[in-house]
Parts: C-alpha cells; sequence; structure tokens
C-alpha cells in the first residue's frame, strides 16, 4: 500500500464510482483530502462518512478552481495530489451532437481537466519545501477506442491523454518535480456506465463478456492504481497511461 501520510490531495466527482472509491483509498492510505462534486447532496454525504472535507464544485467553472484549491490550501497548509476524475457523457454521435452537448462534455471532461491541472500546478509550486506534486487525470479507453456513439466523450478523452503528456513534460522542464499521469479506466461499475447504456443498450453486458477477465471493474480497483501514480512509489513515471482494463485494449478484435 502507498503511503500517503502527510500529503494533501483534492478528488473532483468524489460523490460517487470511481471518485468515491478514490476518496477512501487516499484516506485509507493516510492522505488528508478534499473532496468535490457538482452533487453537493452525494459528494457531502460521502465526505461526511468518510470523515474528510467536501466542497460543491462544477469542474468546468474557472474562477471555482482558484477557490477550491486556496480552500484545501488553506485547510491544509500544501496541495501535493489533485485527482482530476469528474466526468460526464453526452450520449451524442456526430450524427446527432449540437453545440450545446459538445461543449458541455468538453466542458467538463476536457477544459475541466486543464482548468485543474493549471491551478494545482500554481499551489504545488509554492508547496513548503520546493514545487512537488502528482496529478492523476482520468481517461478512458474510448481515448483508444471511441465510441461511434459518443463523439464528444471519446474525442474529450482521448484529449486528456494528450493534456497529460503536454503537462507531465513542461513540469519536468521547469525542473519542478510535479508529475502527471493518465489512468485509463476500462468499464468500471459506476453510475456513467448506466448512463452511457442509454445510448448504447445492452453496453455493460457486452464489455463485461467482451473483457478478457471477463467483468466490469470494481471502482476501488481503479483507485489502487491512482493511488499508486499519486504516491512516491514512481518518482519516474510521468506522462504515462496506465491502464485500469482488465486487459480489453490487448486484446486482438478476432478473439
Ligand atoms: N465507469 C466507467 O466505465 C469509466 C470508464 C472509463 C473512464 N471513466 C471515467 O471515470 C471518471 C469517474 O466516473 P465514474 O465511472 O465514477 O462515474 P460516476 O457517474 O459514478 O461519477 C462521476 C462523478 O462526477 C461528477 N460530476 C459530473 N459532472 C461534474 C462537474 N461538472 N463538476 C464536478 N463534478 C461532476 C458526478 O456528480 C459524479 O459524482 C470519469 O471521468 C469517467 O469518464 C469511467
Amino acid at each position: 500500500m502507498p503511503d500517503l501520510t502527510g500529503k494533501v490531495a483534492i478528488v473532483t466527482g468524489c460523490a460517487s464510482g470511481i471518485g468515491a472509491a478514490t476518496v477512501r483509498r487516499l484516506v485509507a492510505d493516510g492522505a488528508q483530502v478534499l473532496g468535490t462534486d457538482i452533487d453537493a447532496q452525494g459528494g457531502a454525504a460521502l465526505c461526511q462518512e468518510i470523515g474528510t472535507r467536501f466542497a460543491q464544485q462544477d469542474v468546468s467553472d474557472e474562477q471555482r478552481w482558484d477557490e477550491v484549491v486556496a480552500e484545501a490550501v488553506e485547510a491544509f497548509g500544501r496541495l501535493d495530489i489533485l485527482v482530476n476524475n469528474a466526468g460526464k457523457v453526452s450520449g451524442r454521435s456526430i450524427g446527432d451532437v449540437d453545440m450545446a452537448a459538445w461543449s458541455q462534455v468538453i466542458g467538463v471532461n476536457l477544459t475541466g481537466t486543464m482548468m485543474g491541472c493549471r491551478a494545482a500546478i500554481r499551489a504545488m509550486t509554492k508547496n513548503p519545501g520546493g514545487a512537488s506534486g502528482a496529478i492523476v487525470n482520468i481517461a478512458s479507453t474510448t481515448a483508444i477506442t471511441p465510441l461511434p456513439t459518443d463523439v464528444g466523450y471519446s474525442a474529450s478523452k482521448a484529449g486528456v491523454r494528450a493534456l497529460t503528456k503536454s503537462v507531465a513534460t513542461w513540469c519536468a522542464q521547469q525542473g519542478n518535480a510535479i508529475r502527471c499521469n493518465t489512468v485509463i479506466p476500462g468499464a468500471t461499475d459506476t453510475g456513467i456506465l448506466a448512463e452511457a447504456e442509454k445510448a448504447t443498450p445492452g453496453l455493460k453486458q457486452v464489455v463485461a463478456a467482451t473483457s478478457p477477465l471477463k467483468r466490469l471493474a470494481d471502482p476501488a480497483e481503479t483507485a489502487a492504481a491512482i493511488a499508486f501514480l499519486a504516491s512516491d512509489e514512481c518518482p519516474y513515471m510521468t506522462g504515462a497511461d496506465m491502464l485500469v482494463d482488465g486487459g480489453m485494449m490487448s486484446l486482438h478484435p478476432g478473439f
């Protein structure tokens, strides 16, 4: 288990699924965590149960990013970890996408992740003892094998991978010891998968059956990878993609 004692983390999208599992995991590993979510009721309930701090946040709101990061630094004295996890699907193909649906999914999944990286790096640069930190951005296997039924979601997640590598290499060039990596979950048993099923009926069953491990991921399994990348266990990892997909991206389509 990575030791996160003394680390301060922000986890977005903490009210359910992978975000909730990540808050549980980081707290269990010793971190102080500020969980955020657009869902005030669900996020507050989760954080109260775990005994950690909660702030309501729409990750697509630029000003709110500065406020949330300032709240974490004021409460805990520093910022070591940001998990850009909040995300949504749009359920629109290139055949029926409109600008409102496109802008919303790009705004939350891609622009929200960029604004989180920017705000976190500003705070991490000022950490007592010198600039340091770890950012973990959550993409999706749809960044590699896009869904024909959700053009905006797939494009946003492909963007998250490239964004992560740009952030990682820029930080390395600054010599500031801030790492940035991507976790790429496969089909995980959460609310977003149920939502995606509306555009792609039977998706859950199909992905479970076609996964080499023949099941969906439990959010805690994804949270374990996030905790590892957020920890000091992997100081040479930056700009990396960590697949947590049950082998799905490794399987030849003919088998
Ligand atoms: N579940 C999967 O199969 C799967 C696969 C690949 C990637 N992912 C990614 O994992 C991440 C977590 O999703 P999940 O599977 O736990 O789904 P989820 O729906 O259970 O959780 C998503 C959370 O994000 C929050 N959220 C949505 N819009 C927000 C906004 N604008 N600001 C702040 N919070 C917002 C929701 O309220 C919710 O609590 C997402 O980025 C998702 O794209 C999930």
